[in-house]
């Protein structure tokens, strides 16, 4: 799903620039009047290049026929891709790495519910992390693909600007010791705005939530991705490639991206925007995220910026608890009653 070709330029460049590992970069795209624009735009590349034009489907059908693995899978996709997912993980080699694109926004945040239920076999309900949830109903769908070979995954880095959901995963050859127990469910209540969330492995019923007299509604999504969205290391090793040093090869966003995924394991899957904190305590403005993120750790939560939006925080504490530690941050002093 090359296009233009950029994405594949990238590839090219970057890996001449690293450490002489020889690669091989097989670009495709189904569209053969993309055939010229290829050809010149890959034309200067270093690393040998071979260009098709056929059906993903079909290189990566001939792909396992020839015995062909690949190190590193770049799919580009326009909307939902999994239908390739498995052809994909077929012919990607063991600890090699997937990026995946889609440019679905409906079907995974809530807004097309039986898109969910067609594209990712998930149900998917509308939540104030609709590009976190996006990326989770990803994830779980691939992570289930990925074990039906018998086969684990370990998220490296997952992000979205709103349009375009995108993630790196590596495959490994056996499933982490209890990876299942990453898929599960999300619920919010509708009304309170509580969360909780469950493993498919230990699936009980839902907790009341933080209504009064259990008038909550809890909508549930999934099955989904549950586990960590970033791997730390991964980052940290990424952030410290003599590559970056080079200020050419990065710009100042995709570095501030890096630190900002780097600083949040997308863990645990509970998130709150603060402006709605905010609203439920009556508040004129939300209290600033860092010293929210502070106090909570004061108290012993886990806490982080969410990485993914901008606003959210990312915790464990139940949420009277982080209304109560809200509503101490907030200028005006508001009182919380439990
Ligand atoms: C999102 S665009 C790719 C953009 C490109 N990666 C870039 O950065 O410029 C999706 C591309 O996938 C190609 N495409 C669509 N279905 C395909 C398929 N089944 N196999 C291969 N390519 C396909 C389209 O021709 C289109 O160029
Ligand atoms: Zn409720």
């Amino acid at each position: 799903m090359a296009g233009c070709g950029i994405r594949a330029m990238r590839w090219g460049l970057e890996s001449a620039a690293a450490d002489g590992v020889p690669v091989r970069l097989h670009v495709n795209d189904a569209d053969v009047d993309r055939r010229d624009l290829l050809e010149a735009n890959l034309e200067a590349l270093a690393p040998p290049v071979e260009i098709t034009t056929v059906r993903a489907e079909l290189l990566l059908g001939q792909a396992y026929l020839d015995g062909c693995f690949f190190d590193l899978i770049d799919l580009d996709a326009f909307g939902a891709p999994g239908a390739l997912l498995q052809p994909v993980l077929q012919v990607l080699r063991f600890e090699g790495i997937l990026f995946l694109a889609s440019t679905d926004g409906r079907s995974p945040t809530g807004h097309d519910r039986r898109g969910a239920l067609r594209n990712l076999g998930s149900a998917a309900r509308v939540h104030p992390a609709s590009w976190e949830m996006a990326l989770r109903q990803q994830l779980g769908l691939l992570a289930r693909q990925a074990w039906l070979l018998g086969r684990g995954v370990q998220p490296l880095l997952s992000f979205s600007e709103g349009r375009t959901f995108r993630l790196a995963v590596r495959l490994l050859r056996q499933l982490r010791p209890l990876e299942e127990q990453c898929l599960g469910l999300v619920a919010r209540c509708e009304r309170c705005g509580d969360q909780q969330f469950q493993p498919l492995m230990k699936l009980r019923g839902w907790p009341p939530c933080s209504c009064s007299q259990g008038q909550g509604l809890w909508s549930v999504s999934g099955p989904l991705w549950i586990g960590p969205l970033q791997d730390e290391e991964f980052l940290t090793v990424l952030q410290r490639d003599p590559c970056l040093k080079h200020a050419d090869l990065i710009g100042s966003s995709s570095r501030r991206l890096l630190r900002r995924l780097a600083a949040d394991p997308g863990s645990p899957p509970t998130v709150w925007p603060t402006a709605e904190l905010a609203k439920r305590l009556g508040c004129s403005g939300p209290p600033p995220l860092d010293e929210l993120v502070q106090a909570l750790r004061c108290k012993g939560h886990q806490a982080f910026a969410s990485a993914l939006m901008a606003g959210q925080i990312r915790t464990n504490a139940v949420l009277p608890d982080l209304l109560q530690t809200c509503s101490e941050q907030a200028p005006e002093g508001i009182k919380y009653r439990q």
